[in-house]
C-alpha cells in the first residue's frame, strides 16, 4: 500500500478512520460494556463547523447521559436527566447540567471525531485506559438565559434544567484567562448560591446521605461515567526513507465524574441515600 494511501487511514485496533465523502452522516454508534458488564449503546457526534462532539448513552437505570464538547469556547457540558420516582412525589424526570472548563487535548478534535468510521458495529467495545475518578465540587448556578457567553450550547442542552445547572468559579477563571470574554461577561451569566453559604464555607450543607427531611437544603452527589471515547490519536512511523509519523489510529479512554453540588431540598437528590 502507497505511503499517501497509508495517511488517509487512520488504522489501529478496531476501529478505522477512512477519508470519506460522505459528510453529511457522522454519527457513531459504540456498543460499550461498562466495569459493571452492564452494555450501552453510545451515540457520538462531530459537528466541524460548530467544532463540537456529542456523546449520549442511557444507562441501565434509565438515566440518559448527554456529554458536549465545545472545543470553539473549550467548554464541557455533562447533562443527566434522571427518571423520577413517582411513588415519592417526583416528577417523571429531572435534569441537571454541569459546565465546566475542559483542555482541548482531553479529546480528539471534532475533525477527526467527524472522520471515525467502524468496521465492525456489532463489535462490543471497552476502553484502553481508565482514566478513574474526578472530582467536581461545584460552586455556582449557570443562569441559563445569559450563558451565551460561556457556550451557546448551555441553552439548547439545559434548556430544562434552568434551576440546575452548575459551573465553578474556577472554570470561569480558566475561560477568562484564555478567550476574549472577559471576567465581567462571564460573572454575569453565574448565579450565587444562597447567601446563607457564601459567608461561611462551614455553612455548606450537610450531604443528602445524611439530611433526614426531605424539604432541607442539602450537598448532593452524582457520578457520570463515559465508559468509551476517543481520547487521543495515534501516530505511527512511516517506513524508510522518509520516516515522519502520520496518524494511524485512536487511542479510547474510560472516565468519571463525581459531582458535588448544592440543592434546595434533599427531595430533588433520592439517588445519594
Ligand atoms: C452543525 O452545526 C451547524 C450550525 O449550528 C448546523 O447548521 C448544522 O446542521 C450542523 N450539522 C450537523 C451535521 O449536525
Amino acid at each position: 500500500m502507497s505511503r499517501s494511501i497509508n495517511r488517509g487511514l487512520f488504522r489501529l485496533g478496531i476501529i478505522v478512520l477512512l477519508y470519506c465523502i460522505d459528510i453529511g452522516n457522522t454519527q457513531l454508534l459504540i456498543n460499550v460494556k461498562n466495569q459493571g458488564g452492564d452494555v450501552v449503546q453510545e451515540t457520538i457526534a462531530a459537528n466541524v463547523t460548530e467544532d463540537s462532539v456529542m456523546l449520549e448513552f442511557q444507562r441501565s437505570d434509565g438515566t440518559l447521559i448527554t456529554q458536549l464538547v465545545d472545543f470553539r469556547h473549550e467548554v464541557q457540558i455533562l447533562k443527566a436527566l434522571v427518571l423520577g420516582e413517582e411513588e415519592r412525589g417526583q416528577s417523571q424526570y429531572q435534569v441537571m447540567c454541569f459546565v465546566c472548563h475542559i483542555h482541548k487535548e482531553e479529546f480528539i478534535s471534532s475533525d477527526a471525531m467527524a472522520k471515525l468510521r467502524q468496521k465492525n458495529p456489532g463489535t462490543i467495545r471497552t476502553a484502553e485506559e481508565d482514566r478513574g475518578r474526578e472530582n467536581y465540587r461545584m460552586d455556582l448556578f449557570v443562569d441559563v438565559p445569559r450563558s451565551g457567553v460561556i457556550s451557546k450550547h448551555i441553552a439548547t442542552l439545559c434548556s430544562e434544567a434552568k434551576d440546575a445547572t452548575y459551573t465553578r468559579r474556577s472554570d470561569l477563571n480558566r475561560w477568562a484567562s484564555q478567550s476574549a470574554v472577559s471576567l465581567h461577561a462571564l460573572l454575569d451569566a453565574v448565579k450565587e448560591y444562597p447567601t446563607s453559604l457564601q459567608s461561611n464555607t462551614l455553612a455548606e450543607p450537610s450531604r443528602c446521605l445524611e439530611t433526614p427531611g426531605l424539604w432541607t437544603p442539602c450537598t448532593c452527589h452524582l457520578e457520570m461515567c463515559i465508559g468509551w471515547y476517543p481520547c487521543s490519536l495515534k501516530y505511527c512511523k512511516g517506513k524508510a526513507p522518509d520516516t515522519s509519523s502520520y496518524r494511524c489510529g485512536i487511542k479510547t479512554c474510560r472516565k468519571c465524574s463525581q459531582f458535588s453540588y448544592y440543592v434546595r431540598q434533599k427531595q430533588l437528590c433520592l439517588w445519594d441515600e
